[in-house]
């Protein structure tokens, strides 16, 4: 029997934050742990595999920042869930141009999946480069933080909100053990204390509380204060406040039901940007603007660039080039529903990009 069946079976109902660890993350059962979801033949597509200029343009905005630091000795960047290396990748490439930089750079990678991590190891295979387990086993800065598509990837919690009054939404076993479906429990006092207090109630009727990113915040935050630098993250989400369902289910390029396949197939939901920015000026940080993806690359130069390597091209080549940036860059496709957001030391401006 799955793993998911036996544990809901013995539990009879555990919370939705609950059922996304053990689905993505379980050591015998978790997506990420068993699979190598990236790519054509995977699941999903993420923007470093979908053009190098991705990597370029943020190793680019890496340096700049670096320069605007002052050029410190030592730089760190810690790239957070690495997926199958890519981005790290093309990062390295374009730091090898600036001598200066690549000579002061550091780079550790957090990624919770083994299976992950050893493709990452073959592909990047560079000295500079090393796997932590924590945040806290990070003791050195300026640090700069780079996640692509990693705090989607994190747990949540659902509270649903009927005729005023708030219900966890939980998981549990259905049609005779053969199906998984949804429960609504009334959530405990403290649950509703806890999402009065973080601001997150506005209008709409499911409230999504990122129970593991607001601990990687914190964490982050706290090394940010400590040794000066930032997190710039890309992710799928919204910039307007709002209180929607926006959890869903990918398999093979494709929404798939999120109770069909448990281990089988992806489980995301969309950051909360306006939140994210309201916890990170909470701890102490300075958050200046939101961002779409298909701004901050085109402030950071991804169409001049473009332009240059299709010089001496083929015509093919150049074709292609264009059409993996137009699928970055689209406002209906990543270009406007990702978001970007840049958070640094609240003394600091840093504005490229923004
Ligand atoms: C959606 S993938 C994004 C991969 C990559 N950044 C990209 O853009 O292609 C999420 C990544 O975060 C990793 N991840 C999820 N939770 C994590 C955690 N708690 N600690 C470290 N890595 C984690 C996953 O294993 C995976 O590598």
């Amino acid at each position: 029997m799955n793993k998911i069946f036996s544990i809901l079976k013995e539990k009879k109902s555990i919370p939705l934050d609950q059922f996304i660890n053990i689905s993505l993350y379980d050591k015998d059962l978790g997506y990420y742990i068993k699979k190598n979801p990236f790519g054509k033949n995977g699941d999903f597509i993420t923007s470093p595999l979908i053009s190098n200029l991705f990597g370029e343009m943020i190793a680019v905005w890496c340096v700049s920042y670096w320069e605007h630091l002052g050029k410190p000795k030592n730089i760190s960047l810690i790239e957070l869930g690495p997926g199958d290396g890519s981005l790290c990748v093309d990062l390295l490439k374009t730091f090898k141009q600036f001598k200066a930089f690549y000579k002061c750079l550091k780079i550790n990678l957090l990624e919770v999946s083994n299976r992950l991590k050893k493709i990452q190891k073959n592909k990047i295979n560079n000295k500079k480069v090393t796997w932590i387990k924590k945040i806290n086993d990070i003791n050195s800065g300026p640090i700069i933080f780079i996640a692509n598509e990693f705090f989607d990837a994190l747990a949540i919690k659902q509270i649903y909100k009927k005729k005023g009054i708030f219900f966890e939404k939980h998981v549990c076993l259905a049609n005779n053990d053969k199906k998984i479906k949804f429960l609504l429990k009334k959530a405990n006092v403290k649950l509703i204390k806890r999402i009065k207090s973080l601001n997150l109630i506005s209008h709409g009727k499911t409230i999504e509380y990122p129970v593991e990113a607001i601990k990687f915040l914190s964490a982050i935050s706290k090394k940010i204060n400590k040794f000066n630098g930032g997190l710039l993250t890309f992710d799928y989400g919204s910039n307007v406040k709002r209180n929607q369902d926006t959890l869903q289910s990918i398999k093979k390029h494709n929404y798939s039901d999120i109770f069909s396949t448990p281990g089988q197939s992806d489980l995301t939901s969309h950051v909360n940007f306006v939140f994210f920015k309201d916890t990170l000026e909470k701890n102490n940080l300075n958050v200046q603007k939101i961002t779409t993806q298909s701004k901050f690359l085109k402030k950071v130069g991804i169409l001049e660039r473009a332009n240059i390597l299709s010089k001496n091209v083929t015509f093919k080549e150049k074709a292609n080039i264009f059409y993996r940036l137009k699928r970055l860059l689209d406002y209906e496709e990543m270009g406007g529903l990702f978001k970007v957001l840049f958070a640094q030391k609240k003394s600091k401006k840093f504005t490229l990009g923004f």
